[in-house]
């Protein structure tokens, strides 16, 4: 069985775990308290990866935390129903997670002292993570081709609406102090580097055999074998939807999947809506060879870390 999407707002969202009222609450009354630490991603930009990644600096690499509860509890979802329940109950310091775009983000937040982390990736791969995820799992209802999802992707049509719009609303908040933008992208290729910025950014302090350790149980092998991150244990109601986090994990995957014309009319859409945005600033554009839209598989960006 798959599900019809739930509206808010103009969005559709999956609806088996989520309800209207659900995310009206999450959105409009949760309160982000100073100590919270927020992660905000648009859906396949790795967000199940950067949590297991603050929940293992959070414990300084020890394992026990991410080894014995499933990553949905260590930093639940702010918008689906048991995620915001489970965030009201816990005690502060509180990890929270959440796809929602800036519009509809708690306005809480803004006069809050709470660290937000903020990741972004390759939407070309986002699309093609996004059409395996909603097209294996019965979420919603799937996909029927990749062209389709393609049409459906560039106009906002699918869940969590426009990655255009989630971009270009977060970033509007990109000087602010406590807010870290960051890359799918530069976890790969410096994964080490990156999570020393994301502990600066966060005031903690770990020696080298514990960010070793983060490093090491946070990479796609760990995670996919561990059955609290892989989604293997989810909630009871959940378990029958064929939820996969871990697929490829690699960047670059969308050069194995797009047409010619589908790279060039990608380029050309992502140029006209994210005109006015400094270039630098994804830093998927830091790889030299993922701006043409040649298919040459010489071409194609390295996988890195
Ligand atoms: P692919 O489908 O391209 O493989 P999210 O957590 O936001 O749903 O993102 C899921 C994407 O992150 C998937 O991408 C998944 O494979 C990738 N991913 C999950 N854990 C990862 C890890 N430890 N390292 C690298 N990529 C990871």
């Amino acid at each position: 069985m798959t599900y019809e999407f739930l509206w808010f707002e103009g969005l559709p969202f999956p609806s088996p775990g989520y309800s209207i009222e659900g995310i009206k609450e999450a959105c409009t009354k949760f309160v982000i308290k100073d100590e919270d630490t927020v992660l905000v991603a648009y859906p396949k930009s790795g967000t199940h990866w950067l949590v297991e990644i603050l929940c293992l600096i959070h414990s300084k690499g020890d394992t026990k935390w991410t080894q014995s509860v499933p990553i949905w509890k260590c930093s639940p979802w702010l918008e689906t129903r048991l995620g915001c329940k489970l965030l009201n109950e816990s005690e502060r310091p509180r990890l929270l997670t959440s796809h929602l775009p800036f519009h509809l983000f708690p306005k809480s937040f803004f006069t809050s002292k709470a660290k937000v982390l903020y990741l972004m990736r390759n939407p070309k791969d986002v699309l093609v993570s996004s059409y395996y995820f909603w097209t294996t799992s019965d979420l919603t209802k799937k996909p029927e081709s990749l062209e389709q999802y393609f049409k459906c992707f560039i106009q906002g049509n699918v869940p969590y609406g426009s990655w255009y719009e989630h971009i270009r609303g977060w970033m509007s908040m990109r000087h602010r102090e406590n807010i870290l933008l960051l890359s799918y992208e530069e976890l790969q290729k410096d994964p080490r580097s990156t999570i020393e910025k994301i502990c600066q950014f966060l005031g903690k302090k770990l020696n080298p055999e514990e960010l070793d350790s983060v490093l090491k149980n946070s990479s796609f092998h760990v995670m996919k074998q561990n059955k609290m991150s892989n989604l293997e244990t989810m909630p009871e109601s959940l378990k029958s939807l064929h939820i996969s986090i871990a697929r490829k994990g690699i960047c670059g995957d969308w050069k194995n999947h797009f047409t010619v014309a589908q790279a060039e009319s990608f380029n050309k859409v992502y140029q006209e809506k994210m005109a006015g945005f400094p270039k630098d600033l994804f830093s998927w554009e830091y790889c030299p060879r993922d701006s043409g839209s040649s298919m040459d598989a010489d071409k194609c960006c390295p996988v890195v870390g």
